[in-house]
Protein backbone atom coordinates (compact mmCIF):
# COMPACT_ATOMS: atom_id res chain seq x y z
CA UNK A 1 0.00 0.00 0.00
CA UNK A 2 1.10 3.57 -0.63
CA UNK A 3 2.28 5.70 2.57
CA UNK A 4 -0.94 6.65 4.33
CA UNK A 5 -1.73 10.39 4.36
CA UNK A 6 -1.72 10.34 8.04
CA UNK A 7 2.06 9.07 8.26
CA UNK A 8 4.38 11.71 9.95
CA UNK A 9 7.58 11.24 10.12
CA UNK A 10 10.55 9.43 7.95
CA UNK A 11 10.38 5.84 9.10
CA UNK A 12 8.04 3.16 8.48
CA UNK A 13 4.54 3.18 9.85
CA UNK A 14 3.31 0.79 12.34
CA UNK A 15 0.65 -1.05 9.93
CA UNK A 16 -0.77 -4.44 10.11
CA UNK A 17 -2.43 -5.77 6.90
CA UNK A 18 -4.69 -7.41 8.48
CA UNK A 19 -6.37 -4.33 10.61
CA UNK A 20 -5.77 -1.94 7.55
CA UNK A 21 -7.64 -4.29 5.55
CA UNK A 22 -10.30 -4.20 7.79
CA UNK A 23 -10.05 -0.28 8.18
CA UNK A 24 -10.07 0.17 4.39
CA UNK A 25 -12.73 -2.60 3.80
CA UNK A 26 -14.11 -2.67 0.89
CA UNK A 27 -13.99 0.99 0.96
CA UNK A 28 -11.24 1.43 -1.77
CA UNK A 29 -13.26 -0.40 -4.27
CA UNK A 30 -17.15 1.35 -3.65
CA UNK A 31 -14.40 4.40 -4.11
CA UNK A 32 -14.08 3.41 -7.50
CA UNK A 33 -17.79 4.99 -7.94
CA UNK A 34 -16.73 8.23 -6.29
CA UNK A 35 -13.29 9.17 -7.95
CA UNK A 36 -14.63 10.77 -10.68
CA UNK A 37 -16.67 12.74 -8.56
CA UNK A 38 -13.33 13.03 -6.16
CA UNK A 39 -11.58 14.49 -8.64
CA UNK A 40 -13.78 16.86 -10.29
CA UNK A 41 -14.20 18.59 -6.71
CA UNK A 42 -10.41 17.95 -6.20
CA UNK A 43 -9.88 20.22 -9.22
CA UNK A 44 -12.72 23.21 -8.20
CA UNK A 45 -10.59 23.27 -4.72
CA UNK A 46 -7.57 23.31 -6.41
CA UNK A 47 -9.06 26.58 -8.17
CA UNK A 48 -10.27 28.00 -5.23
CA UNK A 49 -6.52 27.84 -3.56
CA UNK A 50 -5.32 29.42 -6.68
CA UNK A 51 -7.58 32.35 -5.85
CA UNK A 52 -6.44 32.84 -2.30
CA UNK A 53 -2.88 32.69 -3.60
CA UNK A 54 -1.96 29.09 -2.16
CA UNK A 55 -1.28 27.48 -5.56
CA UNK A 56 0.44 29.65 -8.31
CA UNK A 57 -1.20 29.87 -11.63
CA UNK A 58 1.36 27.08 -12.94
CA UNK A 59 0.69 25.25 -10.25
CA UNK A 60 -3.39 25.29 -10.66
CA UNK A 61 -2.92 24.82 -14.85
CA UNK A 62 -0.03 21.26 -14.03
CA UNK A 63 -3.03 20.43 -11.21
CA UNK A 64 -5.79 20.47 -13.56
CA UNK A 65 -4.04 18.70 -16.06
CA UNK A 66 -2.85 16.12 -14.05
CA UNK A 67 -6.48 15.49 -12.63
CA UNK A 68 -7.65 15.39 -16.15
CA UNK A 69 -5.11 12.78 -17.21
CA UNK A 70 -6.02 10.48 -13.94
CA UNK A 71 -9.36 10.89 -14.81
CA UNK A 72 -8.50 9.51 -18.47
CA UNK A 73 -6.33 7.02 -17.49
CA UNK A 74 -9.34 5.59 -14.52
CA UNK A 75 -11.59 5.60 -17.56
CA UNK A 76 -9.32 3.35 -20.00
CA UNK A 77 -8.50 1.07 -17.39
CA UNK A 78 -4.65 2.66 -16.91
CA UNK A 79 -5.22 3.73 -13.53
CA UNK A 80 -6.93 1.31 -11.18
CA UNK A 81 -8.02 2.09 -7.50
CA UNK A 82 -7.11 -0.81 -5.49
CA UNK A 83 -5.96 -2.00 -2.16
CA UNK A 84 -2.89 -0.03 -2.89
CA UNK A 85 -4.07 3.09 -1.20
CA UNK A 86 -6.23 3.43 1.75
CA UNK A 87 -9.21 5.15 0.07
CA UNK A 88 -9.86 7.20 -3.48
CA UNK A 89 -8.80 10.08 -1.53
CA UNK A 90 -5.77 9.09 -1.04
CA UNK A 91 -5.03 7.73 -4.14
CA UNK A 92 -5.57 11.15 -6.15
CA UNK A 93 -3.19 12.79 -3.89
CA UNK A 94 -0.61 10.14 -4.44
CA UNK A 95 -0.84 10.70 -7.86
CA UNK A 96 -0.57 14.45 -7.90
CA UNK A 97 2.22 13.95 -6.06
CA UNK A 98 3.71 11.44 -8.36
CA UNK A 99 3.01 13.25 -11.41
CA UNK A 100 3.90 16.95 -10.06
CA UNK A 101 6.13 16.62 -6.54
CA UNK A 102 5.84 19.63 -4.37
CA UNK A 103 2.74 20.88 -6.58
CA UNK A 104 1.18 17.84 -5.63
CA UNK A 105 2.03 18.18 -1.64
CA UNK A 106 -0.52 21.28 -1.80
CA UNK A 107 -3.55 19.67 -2.77
CA UNK A 108 -4.73 19.01 0.89
CA UNK A 109 -4.37 22.39 1.92
CA UNK A 110 -7.38 23.78 3.55
CA UNK A 111 -9.27 20.30 3.17
CA UNK A 112 -9.43 17.07 5.13
CA UNK A 113 -11.08 13.79 3.76
CA UNK A 114 -14.13 14.42 5.69
CA UNK A 115 -15.25 17.02 3.75
CA UNK A 116 -13.61 15.77 0.44
CA UNK A 117 -15.95 12.86 0.62
CA UNK A 118 -18.50 14.63 1.97
CA UNK A 119 -18.72 16.82 -1.39
CA UNK A 120 -18.48 13.74 -3.31
CA UNK A 121 -20.77 12.31 -2.25
CA UNK A 122 -23.43 14.90 -2.92
CA UNK A 123 -22.52 15.22 -6.43
CA UNK A 124 -22.66 11.40 -6.84
CA UNK A 125 -26.16 11.91 -5.39
CA UNK A 126 -26.91 14.73 -8.01
CA UNK A 127 -26.12 12.44 -10.50
CA UNK A 128 -27.86 9.73 -9.77
CA UNK A 129 -30.87 11.65 -8.94
CA UNK A 130 -31.00 13.07 -12.37
CA UNK A 131 -30.77 9.89 -13.50
CA UNK A 132 -34.05 8.61 -11.38
CA UNK A 133 -35.70 11.10 -12.75
CA UNK A 134 -34.95 10.83 -16.25
CA UNK A 135 -35.88 7.07 -15.76
CA UNK A 136 -38.85 7.88 -14.38
CA UNK A 137 -39.51 10.28 -16.59
CA UNK A 138 -39.44 7.57 -19.71
CA UNK A 139 -41.87 5.45 -17.70
CA UNK A 140 -44.72 7.83 -17.11
CA UNK A 141 -44.24 8.31 -21.16
CA UNK A 142 -44.53 5.12 -21.51
CA UNK A 143 -47.48 4.62 -19.90
CA UNK A 144 -49.10 7.65 -21.02
CA UNK A 145 -48.35 6.58 -24.52
CA UNK A 146 -50.29 3.34 -24.11
CA UNK A 147 -52.86 5.10 -22.09
CA UNK A 148 -53.82 7.37 -24.78
CA UNK A 149 -53.48 4.34 -27.31
CA UNK A 150 -55.72 1.85 -25.15
CA UNK A 151 -57.92 4.66 -23.28
CA UNK A 152 -61.43 2.91 -23.85
CA UNK A 153 -60.19 -0.53 -23.92
CA UNK A 154 -62.53 -2.31 -21.23
CA UNK A 155 -60.77 -4.08 -18.22
CA UNK A 156 -62.60 -5.10 -14.90
CA UNK A 157 -61.54 -2.89 -12.21
CA UNK A 158 -60.61 -4.59 -8.57
CA UNK A 159 -61.00 -4.41 -5.55
CA UNK A 160 -59.82 -6.59 -2.42
CA UNK A 161 -58.79 -8.65 -5.72
CA UNK A 162 -62.21 -9.19 -6.70
CA UNK A 163 -64.23 -7.83 -10.04
CA UNK A 164 -65.59 -4.50 -8.73
CA UNK A 165 -67.11 -2.04 -12.03
CA UNK A 166 -65.84 -2.01 -15.58
CA UNK A 167 -62.47 0.10 -15.84
CA UNK A 168 -60.47 0.83 -18.86
CA UNK A 169 -56.92 -0.34 -19.28
CA UNK A 170 -56.62 3.59 -20.29
CA UNK A 171 -57.00 4.30 -16.69
CA UNK A 172 -55.01 1.35 -15.47
CA UNK A 173 -52.02 2.87 -17.61
CA UNK A 174 -52.70 6.69 -16.45
CA UNK A 175 -52.35 5.21 -12.60
CA UNK A 176 -49.34 3.83 -13.39
CA UNK A 177 -48.35 6.68 -15.63
CA UNK A 178 -49.23 9.14 -12.64
CA UNK A 179 -47.25 7.22 -9.84
CA UNK A 180 -44.34 7.63 -11.36
CA UNK A 181 -44.41 11.37 -12.15
CA UNK A 182 -44.95 11.68 -9.03
CA UNK A 183 -41.68 9.93 -8.00
CA UNK A 184 -40.03 11.83 -10.99
CA UNK A 185 -40.86 15.07 -9.36
CA UNK A 186 -39.74 13.52 -5.94
CA UNK A 187 -36.08 13.37 -7.55
CA UNK A 188 -36.01 16.31 -8.64
CA UNK A 189 -37.38 17.77 -5.09
CA UNK A 190 -34.57 16.31 -3.00
CA UNK A 191 -31.50 16.70 -5.77
CA UNK A 192 -32.42 20.51 -5.36
CA UNK A 193 -32.41 20.25 -1.34
CA UNK A 194 -29.35 18.65 -1.19
CA UNK A 195 -27.34 20.77 -3.61
CA UNK A 196 -25.18 22.69 -0.99
CA UNK A 197 -21.42 22.25 -1.11
CA UNK A 198 -19.72 21.23 2.17
CA UNK A 199 -16.22 21.37 0.40
CA UNK A 200 -13.86 23.97 2.54
CA UNK A 201 -15.77 22.40 5.83
CA UNK A 202 -12.27 20.41 6.33
CA UNK A 203 -13.06 17.95 9.40
CA UNK A 204 -15.96 19.84 10.21
CA UNK A 205 -14.33 22.91 12.07
CA UNK A 206 -13.61 25.38 9.11
CA UNK A 207 -9.79 26.42 8.87
CA UNK A 208 -7.70 29.91 9.50
CA UNK A 209 -7.31 29.85 6.10
CA UNK A 210 -9.53 32.51 3.58
CA UNK A 211 -10.67 29.68 1.42
CA UNK A 212 -13.12 30.66 -1.03
CA UNK A 213 -16.19 28.49 -0.42
CA UNK A 214 -18.96 30.63 -2.61
CA UNK A 215 -16.94 30.45 -5.86
CA UNK A 216 -15.51 26.41 -5.44
CA UNK A 217 -19.83 25.58 -4.64
CA UNK A 218 -20.43 27.47 -8.27
CA UNK A 219 -17.70 25.83 -10.16
CA UNK A 220 -19.26 22.52 -9.02
CA UNK A 221 -22.76 23.76 -10.00
CA UNK A 222 -23.96 23.93 -6.39
CA UNK A 223 -26.11 27.14 -5.36
CA UNK A 224 -25.15 27.23 -1.96
CA UNK A 225 -23.21 26.30 0.70
CA UNK A 226 -23.66 23.82 3.56
CA UNK A 227 -22.33 26.92 5.55
CA UNK A 228 -22.07 25.34 9.20
CA UNK A 229 -18.61 22.72 9.43
CA UNK A 230 -20.55 20.50 11.52
CA UNK A 231 -23.67 20.13 10.18
CA UNK A 232 -21.41 19.18 6.98
CA UNK A 233 -20.65 15.94 8.66
CA UNK A 234 -24.00 15.73 10.53
CA UNK A 235 -25.60 15.42 7.50
CA UNK A 236 -23.74 13.29 6.20
CA UNK A 237 -25.45 10.06 5.66
CA UNK A 238 -28.99 12.08 6.27
CA UNK A 239 -28.98 13.24 2.43
CA UNK A 240 -28.56 10.01 1.63
CA UNK A 241 -31.30 8.77 3.32
CA UNK A 242 -33.64 11.37 1.53
CA UNK A 243 -32.00 9.80 -1.75
CA UNK A 244 -32.95 6.53 -0.96
CA UNK A 245 -36.30 7.95 0.00
CA UNK A 246 -36.82 9.23 -3.29
CA UNK A 247 -35.57 5.98 -4.86
CA UNK A 248 -37.48 3.66 -2.65
CA UNK A 249 -40.51 5.52 -4.00
CA UNK A 250 -40.00 4.68 -7.60
CA UNK A 251 -38.95 0.99 -6.99
CA UNK A 252 -42.02 0.93 -4.62
CA UNK A 253 -43.87 1.59 -7.49
CA UNK A 254 -41.99 -0.34 -9.97
CA UNK A 255 -43.07 -3.44 -7.15
CA UNK A 256 -46.65 -2.59 -7.69
CA UNK A 257 -46.81 -2.62 -11.14
CA UNK A 258 -44.67 -5.86 -11.22
CA UNK A 259 -46.95 -7.22 -9.36
CA UNK A 260 -50.12 -6.36 -11.53
CA UNK A 261 -48.23 -8.11 -14.49
CA UNK A 262 -47.50 -10.64 -12.71
CA UNK A 263 -50.97 -11.53 -11.89
CA UNK A 264 -52.87 -10.45 -15.00
CA UNK A 265 -50.42 -12.89 -16.78
CA UNK A 266 -50.98 -15.59 -14.56
CA UNK A 267 -53.67 -18.59 -16.04
CA UNK A 268 -55.99 -17.80 -13.62
CA UNK A 269 -56.67 -13.85 -14.94
CA UNK A 270 -55.00 -14.63 -18.16
CA UNK A 271 -54.89 -10.64 -19.25
CA UNK A 272 -51.78 -10.43 -21.01
CA UNK A 273 -49.13 -11.77 -22.40
CA UNK A 274 -45.48 -10.90 -21.61
CA UNK A 275 -42.64 -11.02 -24.13
CA UNK A 276 -40.75 -14.14 -24.08
CA UNK A 277 -37.83 -12.25 -23.55
CA UNK A 278 -38.44 -11.08 -20.12
CA UNK A 279 -39.93 -14.91 -19.28
CA UNK A 280 -37.75 -18.13 -18.74
CA UNK A 281 -38.99 -21.77 -18.30
CA UNK A 282 -38.76 -24.29 -15.54
CA UNK A 283 -35.99 -26.71 -15.13
CA UNK A 284 -38.00 -29.36 -14.11
CA UNK A 285 -41.56 -28.77 -15.75
CA UNK A 286 -41.28 -28.57 -19.68
CA UNK A 287 -44.77 -26.49 -19.81
CA UNK A 288 -43.57 -23.59 -17.84
CA UNK A 289 -43.28 -20.57 -18.50
CA UNK A 290 -42.42 -18.50 -16.09
CA UNK A 291 -42.60 -14.35 -15.43
CA UNK A 292 -38.99 -14.30 -13.82
CA UNK A 293 -38.09 -10.98 -14.86
CA UNK A 294 -41.18 -8.65 -13.36
CA UNK A 295 -40.90 -11.02 -10.34
CA UNK A 296 -36.96 -10.17 -9.50
CA UNK A 297 -37.70 -6.23 -10.87
CA UNK A 298 -40.84 -7.12 -7.50
CA UNK A 299 -38.27 -8.11 -5.49
CA UNK A 300 -35.89 -5.02 -6.16
CA UNK A 301 -37.53 -2.98 -3.53
CA UNK A 302 -36.17 -5.25 -0.77
CA UNK A 303 -32.79 -4.45 -1.45
CA UNK A 304 -33.56 -0.69 -1.44
CA UNK A 305 -35.40 -0.62 1.56
CA UNK A 306 -33.09 -2.86 3.02
CA UNK A 307 -30.44 -0.45 2.57
CA UNK A 308 -32.37 2.65 4.19
CA UNK A 309 -33.20 0.46 7.17
CA UNK A 310 -29.03 -0.09 7.01
CA UNK A 311 -28.04 2.95 6.99
CA UNK A 312 -30.40 4.67 9.03
CA UNK A 313 -29.14 2.27 11.52
CA UNK A 314 -25.94 3.73 11.12
CA UNK A 315 -26.66 7.37 11.77
CA UNK A 316 -27.20 7.14 15.26
CA UNK A 317 -24.50 9.01 16.27
CA UNK A 318 -22.88 11.86 18.14
CA UNK A 319 -21.96 15.39 15.77
CA UNK A 320 -18.98 15.21 13.97
CA UNK A 321 -16.84 12.94 11.80
CA UNK A 322 -16.64 9.26 12.84
CA UNK A 323 -15.36 6.35 11.10
CA UNK A 324 -18.79 4.70 10.59
CA UNK A 325 -19.69 7.13 8.46
CA UNK A 326 -18.08 4.97 5.89
CA UNK A 327 -21.06 2.66 6.15
CA UNK A 328 -22.97 4.74 4.76
CA UNK A 329 -21.29 4.34 1.33
CA UNK A 330 -22.19 0.77 0.68
CA UNK A 331 -25.86 0.65 0.99
CA UNK A 332 -25.95 3.82 -1.12
CA UNK A 333 -24.22 2.65 -3.83
CA UNK A 334 -25.52 -0.79 -3.95
CA UNK A 335 -29.05 1.14 -3.79
CA UNK A 336 -28.81 3.28 -6.73
CA UNK A 337 -27.27 0.69 -8.91
CA UNK A 338 -29.58 -1.88 -8.73
CA UNK A 339 -32.81 0.55 -8.53
CA UNK A 340 -31.41 2.48 -11.68
CA UNK A 341 -30.48 -0.77 -13.59
CA UNK A 342 -34.19 -2.59 -12.71
CA UNK A 343 -36.00 0.64 -13.26
CA UNK A 344 -34.37 1.03 -16.61
CA UNK A 345 -35.45 -2.41 -17.99
CA UNK A 346 -38.84 -0.97 -17.19
CA UNK A 347 -39.97 0.98 -20.54
CA UNK A 348 -39.26 -2.15 -23.03
CA UNK A 349 -41.27 -3.98 -20.22
CA UNK A 350 -44.09 -1.91 -20.73
CA UNK A 351 -43.75 -1.34 -24.72
CA UNK A 352 -44.20 -5.44 -24.49
CA UNK A 353 -47.00 -6.04 -22.87
CA UNK A 354 -49.95 -7.55 -24.95
CA UNK A 355 -53.39 -7.40 -23.78
CA UNK A 356 -55.93 -10.77 -24.20
CA UNK A 357 -58.82 -8.15 -24.92
CA UNK A 358 -61.56 -10.34 -25.42
CA UNK A 359 -60.64 -11.60 -22.19
CA UNK A 360 -60.99 -7.94 -20.25
CA UNK A 361 -64.15 -7.91 -21.74
CA UNK A 362 -65.31 -10.80 -21.40
CA UNK A 363 -64.43 -10.81 -17.24
CA UNK A 364 -67.29 -7.53 -16.95
CA UNK A 365 -70.15 -9.71 -16.14
CA UNK A 366 -73.24 -7.98 -15.39
CA UNK A 367 -73.67 -7.78 -12.00
CA UNK A 368 -70.51 -5.00 -12.28
CA UNK A 369 -72.75 -1.99 -13.44
CA UNK A 370 -74.64 -2.31 -10.23
CA UNK A 371 -72.81 1.32 -9.34
CA UNK A 372 -73.75 2.66 -12.58
CA UNK A 373 -77.28 1.75 -11.85
CA UNK A 374 -77.36 2.77 -8.44
CA UNK A 375 -75.88 6.28 -9.91
CA UNK A 376 -78.35 6.40 -12.81
CA UNK A 377 -81.19 6.92 -10.29
CA UNK A 378 -79.35 9.33 -8.19
CA UNK A 379 -79.53 11.29 -12.09
CA UNK A 380 -83.18 10.80 -11.87
CA UNK A 381 -83.18 12.00 -8.01
CA UNK A 382 -82.96 9.40 -6.08
CA UNK A 383 -81.34 9.34 -2.40
CA UNK A 384 -78.09 7.51 -3.11
CA UNK A 385 -79.08 4.58 -0.46
CA UNK A 386 -82.05 3.55 -1.78
CA UNK A 387 -80.75 4.23 -5.20
CA UNK A 388 -78.33 1.62 -3.80
CA UNK A 389 -81.05 -0.75 -2.43
CA UNK A 390 -82.84 -0.42 -5.39
CA UNK A 391 -79.62 -1.48 -8.05
CA UNK A 392 -79.15 -4.11 -5.43
CA UNK A 393 -82.51 -5.52 -5.57
CA UNK A 394 -82.31 -5.26 -9.79
CA UNK A 395 -79.43 -7.38 -10.37
CA UNK A 396 -80.84 -9.48 -12.78
CA UNK A 397 -81.64 -6.76 -14.98
CA UNK A 398 -77.75 -5.49 -16.06
CA UNK A 399 -77.96 -7.53 -18.53
CA UNK A 400 -77.12 -5.92 -22.30
CA UNK A 401 -75.08 -3.44 -21.15
CA UNK A 402 -71.80 -2.63 -22.80
CA UNK A 403 -68.42 -1.68 -20.88
CA UNK A 404 -67.79 1.14 -23.61
CA UNK A 405 -71.06 2.87 -22.23
CA UNK A 406 -70.83 2.69 -19.10
CA UNK A 407 -66.88 3.52 -19.54
CA UNK A 408 -68.10 6.64 -21.44
CA UNK A 409 -70.49 7.72 -18.84
CA UNK A 410 -67.62 7.81 -15.82
CA UNK A 411 -67.45 11.35 -16.54
CA UNK A 412 -66.26 12.23 -13.08
CA UNK A 413 -62.66 14.04 -13.58
CA UNK A 414 -59.78 11.39 -14.22
CA UNK A 415 -62.70 8.58 -14.09
CA UNK A 416 -62.41 6.01 -17.40
CA UNK A 417 -64.86 8.51 -19.19
CA UNK A 418 -62.76 11.74 -18.60
CA UNK A 419 -58.76 10.50 -18.17
CA UNK A 420 -57.26 13.86 -17.98
CA UNK A 421 -54.43 12.77 -19.75
CA UNK A 422 -53.45 16.12 -20.81
CA UNK A 423 -52.94 17.32 -17.25
CA UNK A 424 -51.09 14.23 -16.99
CA UNK A 425 -48.61 14.96 -20.13
CA UNK A 426 -48.44 18.25 -18.81
CA UNK A 427 -46.73 17.53 -15.67
CA UNK A 428 -44.29 15.54 -17.90
CA UNK A 429 -43.50 18.34 -20.33
CA UNK A 430 -42.98 21.14 -18.00
CA UNK A 431 -39.79 22.65 -17.85
CA UNK A 432 -37.59 20.74 -15.25
N1 LIG B 1 -13.40 6.53 3.83
C1 LIG B 1 -13.70 7.57 4.76
C2 LIG B 1 -15.22 7.76 4.84
O1 LIG B 1 -15.90 7.38 3.93
C3 LIG B 1 -13.11 8.85 4.29
C4 LIG B 1 -12.95 9.85 5.36
C5 LIG B 1 -11.85 9.47 6.29
N2 LIG B 1 -11.73 10.44 7.32
C6 LIG B 1 -11.08 10.20 8.45
N3 LIG B 1 -11.02 11.15 9.32
N4 LIG B 1 -10.56 9.01 8.69
O2 LIG B 1 -15.70 8.25 5.81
Amino acid sequence: MSDPLWKKGDGPVDTDPEIMAFLAGRDVILDRELLPFDIQATGAHAAGLARIGLLTQEELEATRTSLRELQEAFEDGGFVLDHRFEDGHSAIEAWLVDELGETGRKIHTGRSRNDQVAVAMRLYLRDRLDRLEAVCARIAERCLERARKEAQVPMPGHTHLQRAMPSSLGLWWAGHAEAFLDDMELASLVRDWLNASPLGTASGFGVNLPLDRDEVAQELGFPRLVVNPQYAQNSRGKVELRALDALAAATGDLRRVAWDLSLYASDEFGYLSLPDRYCTGSSIMPNKRNPDTVELLRALHAEVVGARGELDTLLGLPSGYHRDLQGAKGPVLRAFASGLEALGLLPGLLDGVEWNTDRLRNSISAELYATDRANELVAQGRAFRDAYRQAAAEAGGLEGRSPEESLEARSSPGGSGNLLLDRLEARLHRDR
